[in-house]
């Protein structure tokens, strides 16, 4: 068969393959894992909002509720975009005559990521803004969970399109300036709905880890760990069909990929693992209302833990597609270039002591007392 990939690769890659992979894995889980929270905490937001304004005895809960997710989604999408960035750089790094050619294809909507973004960051200070002040603005809040969730089609359309050099030559024949998207791939949906219900999931343990914060009353806390109980509990079981969905629509040889490497077939078991912890301690909130502190680092621990197991199955699908056609990311040719490499060591090793330096400030601020949720 004829290599469908461009034959240009300028450098040999600076370190090992496994180690880009590490380091890609790792910051990808934390980019899902934020990205999860904005999709979530919009989603049950808005609707939080939406309730709070038809009144009745619970809108006041349910506008504490939106006002105090929706005081942390800028925040949320600061680690969007910086957790999104190192994976970002290391997939060009890793998959580029793969990923430039299909970023390229769709060059149109891939750049215009940009535009929605700035739109639906400013969106989310205008949802905190306008509960802030009485409204119930879950307009622009839902206007802001449709620009992220087209974000979130257009990563999906470009990483299913450079699993497809076979689609590549005719759409690039058809339209040379980017502004269409690719055929029909079966893939795209399951994957897309698959990334917007891990919304779900990672929203409800998120409200169980509010659940354990004492800004928030007693009673807010309890309410917290019953709403979030309940989404988190939904979220896995609706993942759990929809990830089988993903595998199901994959080639035979990638399926069987999958079960026979032990690395992807092991990261299977952990996430369906941690997808079962999530549904059963969605379901034990729910039903017991607690307001200490565990349940939320078990959440976080769930959320984690899921996410990078999640992350290794994916990178597994893309590895076994990819190499069907001709492209082994893990032949790729390496020249260790030991004083990059030192360099990088240096400013990751001052990043992770900045990092630790603020969060020992932030552990030292007197706690704010919230409203109550
Ligand atoms: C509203 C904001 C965003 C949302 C909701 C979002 C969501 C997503 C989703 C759902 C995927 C998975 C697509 C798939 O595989 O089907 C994804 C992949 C990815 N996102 Fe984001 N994203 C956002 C912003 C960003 C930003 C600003 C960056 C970087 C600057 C970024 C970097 C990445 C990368 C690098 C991948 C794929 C990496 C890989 O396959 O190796 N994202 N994102």
């Amino acid at each position: 068969m004829m290599n469908m990939f461009p034959a240009v690769d300028p450098i040999p890659l600076p370190a090992p393959v496994w180690f880009f992979k590490a380091l890609h894995d790792l910051t990808l889980s934390l980019h899902f894992l934020a990205a999860q929270m904005l999709l979530g905490g919009l989603a049950i937001g808005v609707w939080a909002a939406w309730r709070s304004g038809r009144g009745g005895p619970a809108a006041g809960e349910r506008r504490n509720l939106a006002a105090a997710l929706a005081r942390r989604l800028p925040i949320v999408m600061t680690y969007v975009i910086n957790f999104g960035v190192p994976p970002l750089l290391f997939a060009q790094v890793l998959y580029g005559r793969a990923f430039y050619t299909s970023s390229v294809l769709i060059g149109g909507y891939w750049i215009s990521v940009i535009g929605l973004l700035m739109l639906c960051y400013w969106l989310l200070y205008r949802f905190s803004a306008g509960l802030e002040q009485g409204r119930a603005a879950w307009g622009t809040g839902l206007l802001s969970l449709l620009t992220a969730a087209a974000v979130a089609r257009i990563y999906s359309t470009n990483m299913t399109l450079m699993l497809r050099p076979e689609a590549w030559p005719a759409m690039y024949a058809a339209d040379p300036a980017g502004l269409s998207l690719p055929p029909h791939d079966p893939s795209l949906l399951p994957r897309w709905l698959f990334m917007m219900t891990g919304g779900l999931t990672v929203g409800g343990l998120w409200l169980l880890w509010l659940s354990g914060r004492s800004s928030f009353a007693e009673a807010s806390r309890a309410a917290l760990a019953r709403r979030g109980g309940i989404l988190a509990a939904a979220g896995a079981l609706a993942q759990a069909g929809l990830g089988v969905w993903v595998v199901q629509v994959q080639p035979a040889a990638v399926r069987e990929g999958l079960g026979e490497r032990l690395p992807y077939a092991g990261a299977g078991v952990v996430w369906l693992l941690a997808l079962g912890g999530a549904a059963a301690l969605g379901a034990w909130c729910y039903a017991r209302r607690p307001v200490s502190r565990a349940p939320g680092w078990a959440a976080a621990a769930l959320a984690f833990a899921g996410s990078l197991s999640m992350v290794v199955v994916r990178d597994g699908i893309r590895d076994l597609t990819l190499a069907g056609k001709g492209f082994d990311v893990w032949a790729r040719e390496t020249a260790i270039n030991w004083s990059v490499l030192a360099v990088f060591f240096i400013a990751f090793a001052t990043g992770l002591a900045l990092l630790g330096w603020l969060i020992s400030v932030m552990r030292r601020a007197a706690p704010v007392k919230e409203e109550a949720a």
